[in-house]
């Protein structure tokens, strides 16, 4: 199989759903080019269009209008953030500082994922929130006024420090926050100082936000998605010849340890074209074949690179050698308990891996993969299995490959169209 051509990838998730929510609260008019259009995307624009902002169709390769209303205000059924953790997760801290009662749920995925987490900050600061027993959606939120924050985060997640910055942002109070082992994706920070909020970090790893700028209505623009190019990175890494172009993609230091790993384990990714893209490093980036070998994955490297662990894994099931993840634990509560489902898939076909409490061990084989793959509706899960059952040989199902839609529509065909099988 070989590899070539050039492509763009779909605008960048954590970037959209954070534009579509600054949006919602610029009193005005902004719009976003380069948005994501996928499901995700369209679960957070019909939230906000819920509390009364108005956004036009979501459609690939459209610029989005957003008007934002004078306030907010009250919805008048159950707000459904559908599979979308940053959806659910944003929405409460933005909810958190506005004077109604709303509800989010969502779909089964999401309705059993960790909703404590951001529940417990957003009252410390005085917002009232009500969880299920035992975690997870549906939660109602009734927001009000806000007090300033000092919280410890129990886990690094960007989720987590985006909801309760948004919460001091549409507040208007102070926020101290500081991660556990290893820096998220600083997205958020990037885009607040970006409209003259000052979001400072000290030595000692807390992060200060000081509401102290104006959020004014603007014109953003997104890059392609770093976790969506992922995928394509990883079909060229396993192909036999060829080199493939992505461009436009964003590669913001906090979100590149992957391509970090991936260098180690031996494939080769140029960054050309650098660019700033309000505030945001853009590159394109070129991917030709290599010999795999196996690394290891530290668990401070495990958050800048969180979203490609299933590729990452696929790669570790096709290079010499045993590869070990490290601190990976947070991955049984994504779209799917990701962890048993990459060992159990796996292992299925014919690569050994296992799955640990808090770790992943993948050993490569170059056996071609055969069998069935389960995905429970995870989109990053379809995505690696499908790439994986590219190499020569294979004989992959995946039982669900429409979910690739959450975050990257048209996967396939973009596969297929930068992938000449038999060749
Ligand atoms: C995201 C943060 C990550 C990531 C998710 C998007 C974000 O989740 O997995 O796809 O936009 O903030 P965690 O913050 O839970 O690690």
């Amino acid at each position: 199989m070989i590899v070539r051509g050039s492509t763009a990838v779909p605008g960048d998730k954590s970037l959209t759903h954070r534009a579509l929510m600054l949006s919602a609260i610029a009193r005005g008019e902004s719009s976003i080019e380069g948005a994501l259009t996928s499901l995700d995307a369209r679960s957070t624009a019909r939230v906000l269009r819920g509390v009364g902002v108005s956004i036009s169709r979501l459609r690939s390769g459209e610029r989005i209008r957003i008007r934002a209303p004078r306030a907010l205000h009250a919805p008048n059924r159950v707000l459904d953030c559908g599979n979308s953790g940053t959806t659910a997760r944003l929405g409460l801290g933005l909810l958190a500082a506005q004077p109604f009662s709303a509800i989010l749920n969502g779909d089964r995925s999401l309705r059993r994922r960790p909703m404590r987490r951001v529940a417990e900050p957003l009252r410390a600061m005085g917002a009232t929130i009500a969880t299920p027993e035992g975690d997870g959606l549906p939660v109602l939120v009734r927001g009000g006024r806000l007090a300033p924050i000092r919280w410890e985060l129990p886990v690094s997640s960007a989720q987590l420090k985006g909801a309760i910055l948004f919460a001091a942002l549409a507040g208007g109070v102070e926020a101290s926050l500081r991660e556990p082992a290893g820096r998220s994706r600083d997205h958020t920070e990037r885009l607040f100082r970006g409209f003259g909020f000052s979001v400072t970090e000290a030595e000692d790893g807390w992060l200060h936000f000081e509401p102290n700028g104006a959020l004014v209505p603007s014109a953003f623009r997104i890059p392609g998605d770093i976790s969506s190019a992922a995928f394509l990175l990883g079909a060229a890494a396993l192909a036999d010849r060829g080199e493939l172009r992505l461009t436009g993609v964003g590669v913001n230091p906090t979100r590149t340890a992957g391509l970090d790993v991936m260098a180690r384990m031996g494939v080769a990714v140029v960054r050309e074209a650098r660019q700033d893209w309000g505030g945001e490093p853009v590159a394109d980036l070129v991917a030709s074949p290599g010999r795999l070998r196996a690394t290891v994955v530290p668990a401070q490297e495990i958050p800048g690179l969180i979203d490609e662990i299933p590729l990452l894994a696929v790669l570790a099931a096709r290079a010499e050698g045993t590869t070990v993840f490290h601190q990976v634990g947070e991955l049984r509560v994504k779209e799917s308990d990701r962890l048993a489902l990459l060992a159990r898939n796996l292992t299925t076909l014919g690569v050994e891996a296992r799955a640990g409490e808090n770790t992943l061990t993948v050993t490569g084989t170059d056996r071609p993969p055969c069998g069935r793959v389960v995905t429970e509706g995870d989109h990053r899960i379809a995505m690696a299995f499908a790439v994986l059952g590219g190499v020569s040989g294979a004989a992959v199902e995946v039982d669900d490959l429409a979910c690739a839609d959450v975050s990257f529509p048209g996967f396939l065909q973009v596969l297929s169209r930068v992938r000449q099988v038999g060749s």
